[in-house]
């Protein structure tokens, strides 16, 4: 095998692997997972007015996790006079098992959740705006579920460029 032939194969894999590479991340990066809280999860003492303020937007399509010593929180998911008087007597959804909670955004508009084992008045809310991929949003009459691909032009193109490349080198092999 000639040193050119080698070379040609190792610029074939290199760019095989970018395409995966390229692939995953993208796909990856269509629906955003956001761990609550950081590293200091769904716990009393944690400001999530703050932590909104540091993450968002968020959109349709991502997922909030909810971590949590077992036993010792639950994630009650209210409406918006529920979240302001922590108040989970008319709870619209209620987690309480294992040591975390993963939870869809699945369409637009306002999400409230609170703890009702008497930590929501120190802190422990979320008050979430999920919005339409991408923004800004159309009428909200429209309750579509599907997730926008957030591939940008320039992402197109490099796909493309790199398909191209990687097949060029293939065929001369
Ligand atoms: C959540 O559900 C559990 C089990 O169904 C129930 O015991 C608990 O009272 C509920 N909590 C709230 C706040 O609705
Ligand atoms: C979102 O998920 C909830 C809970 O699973 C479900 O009741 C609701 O119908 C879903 N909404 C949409 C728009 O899919
Ligand atoms: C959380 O932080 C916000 C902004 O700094 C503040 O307005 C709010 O009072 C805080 N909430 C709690 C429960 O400390």
């Amino acid at each position: 095998m000639t040193p050119s032939v080698q070379l040609r194969r190792a610029a074939a894999s290199l760019n095989f692997l970018l395409l995966i590479f390229f692939l995953i991340s993208h796909q990856l990066a269509a629906a955003d997972k956001f761990t609550v809280g950081d590293q200091q999860g769904w716990n009393p003492n944690v400001n999530y007015t703050v932590w909104v303020e540091k993450h968002k937007p968020f959109h349709v399509g991502d997922w909030l996790i909810f971590y949590y010593p077992t036993g010792m929180a639950d994630v009650i998911q209210v409406d918006e006079a529920g979240y302001n008087k922590c108040d989970a007597s008319n709870p619209i959804s209620n987690y309480s098992k294992g040591r975390s909670y993963a939870f869809e955004l699945n369409h637009t508009g306002n999400y409230y959740f609170i703890c009702s084992r008497g930590s929501c008045f120190g802190g422990m809310r979320l008050a979430i705006v999920s919005h339409h991929l991408p923004p800004p949003s159309p009428p909200p009459s429209s309750h579509n579920h599907s997730v926008a691909p957030r591939l940008l032009v320039s992402d197109v193109f490099l796909l493309l460029l790199l398909t191209a490349v990687t097949a060029s080198a293939l065929l001369r092999l």
